[in-house]
């Protein structure tokens, strides 16, 4: 209920609801974008910190700037970046949030060997630029921070499934970037008293992620192939193991975890696991391609169409380049504290359920480019 004061002419009328104020780095990513949507259904004032490029840099926020979106007016972008230490305090002295989503990063595990220093910069030290940053504008007594940290911690991995007690062991520079961000978070959470928390997520796809990641790769490729528009599909490691969830679902996690008493890192993960074959399988299938594997597991294994219109028609090839200088051969997280200490279901989408709307997204957006918008 708004509280209701009293005019200066007596009369009574709704005083301003206080609202929550919230800042969200790389809201323009896949998981910025729904969390964003999670914040203003809940009544937030969300700001977003948006990077200068050259051309058009977020499609994924389109639907919620249109004037027609329900909570549009409580959306705002800021030109920052978190290797501009100034653009942070700057952002931060405007807006004074009182919940910090820390989500920019260069995310891309194969991209970070070719980009390790700015992997460092943008994805480790950036996370000490936000922290510092609330320290030089005052409000580390007051601010929640969430960062978000990853399972390419566990890297090789050493305990099965992992927990928020196995030991880390980083694969890839953009993991040992992250590990950085994962102990400055902690160091400042004891040496300044602030609530700062880790999630460390699993993988976790949608509609929206990004076109590279090998879920979001296999189902635009699947949505091509059936319409015409491409040959085949070409992929690495078929064999890496992973646990995918819905990032609709993930970024409910966030939220949750910074509402509790006391800030605490937390694992988010299905706990449940699978190969990157068995993603393309249950992809090509739902598109009515339902594929067979030929030759030896390796660098000649095909993926061919086993019935249908398509039939005898290779779809899958493997082909070095995507394969890792250093690999993580199998993610699958244990989720029991997240379940027990803040209430949440790991199991709200399914694997299946997932594959579906990636596959069904994708067609109808290599169908429609507008169809964009609705996702
Ligand atoms: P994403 O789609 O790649 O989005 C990354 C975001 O970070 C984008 O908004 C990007 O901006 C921004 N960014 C990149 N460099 C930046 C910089 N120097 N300064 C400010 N912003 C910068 O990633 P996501 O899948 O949404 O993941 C969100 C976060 O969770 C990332 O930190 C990722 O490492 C972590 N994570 C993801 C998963 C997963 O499975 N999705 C799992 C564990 C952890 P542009 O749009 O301008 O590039
Ligand atoms: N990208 C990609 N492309 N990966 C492939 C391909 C391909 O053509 N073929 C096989 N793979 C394998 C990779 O070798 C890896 O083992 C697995 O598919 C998943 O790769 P990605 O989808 O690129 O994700 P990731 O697991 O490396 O990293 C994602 O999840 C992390 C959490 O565990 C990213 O979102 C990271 O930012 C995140 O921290």
């Amino acid at each position: 209920m708004p509280s209701v004061a009293s005019s200066p002419n007596g009369a009574s009328e709704a005083a301003p609801v206080e609202r929550r104020v919230a800042l969200i780095t790389g809201v323009t990513g896949q998981d910025g974008s729904y969390l964003a949507e999670l914040l203003l259904a809940k009544g937030y004032v969300v700001h977003g910190l948006k990077r200068r490029a050259s051309s058009y840099n977020h499609p994924r926020l389109e639907h919620i700037l249109d004037q027609k979106y329900p909570n549009s007016e409580r959306f705002h972008l800021h030109y920052a970046d978190l290797i501009d230490f100034g653009s942070l305090c700057a952002i931060l002295r405007d807006t004074k949030p009182q919940e910090i989503y820390n989500l920019g990063a260069q995310s891309h595990v194969q991209v970070s060997f070719q980009l390790p220093q700015y992997t460092a910069e943008a994805s480790g030290v950036g996370v000490m630029n936000m922290l510092e940053a609330i320290r030089a504008t005052g409000l580390e007594q007051t601010v929640k921070f969430y960062q978000a940290s990853t399972s390419e911690l566990y890297g090789k991995v050493h305990a099965i499934p992992q927990d928020e007690e196995t030991p880390f062991h980083p694969r890839s520079p953009y993991a040992v970037a992250k590990l950085y961000g994962f102990w400055a978070v902690k160091n400042y959470r004891e040496a300044y008293d602030m609530y700062a928390c880790n999630g460390i997520l699993f993988n976790h796809e949608s509609p929206r992620r990004g076109e590279i990641f090998v879920t979001r790769k296999i189902t635009k490729a699947v949505a091509a192939i059936k319409l015409g528009k491409q040959e085949c599909l070409y992929l690495g490691n078929l064999d890496a193991k992973r646990d995918w969830g819905h990032a609709r679902d993930y970024v409910e996690c966030m939220w949750l975890m910074l509402q509790q008493d006391t800030a605490e890192d937390f694992v988010i993960a299905t706990g449940e696991t699978t190969t990157v074959r068995d993603f393309a399988e249950r992809a090509f299938a739902r598109a009515g391609m339902p594929i067979r594997w030929e030759g030896k597991p390796g660098l000649t294994e095909t993926g061919v169409v086993a019935e249908g219109e398509l039939a005898g028609k290779t779809v899958v090839r493997v082909n070095a380049k995507y394969f890792r200088p250093a690999e993580v051969e199998l993610l699958l997280g244990d989720p029991s504290k997240a379940r027990t200490k803040l209430g949440w279901n790991p199991q709200k989408t399914s694997l299946q359920q997932l594959v579906e709307e990636m596959v069904d997204a994708d067609l109808e957006m290599a169908a429609d480019p507008n169809a964009y918008l609705k996702y």
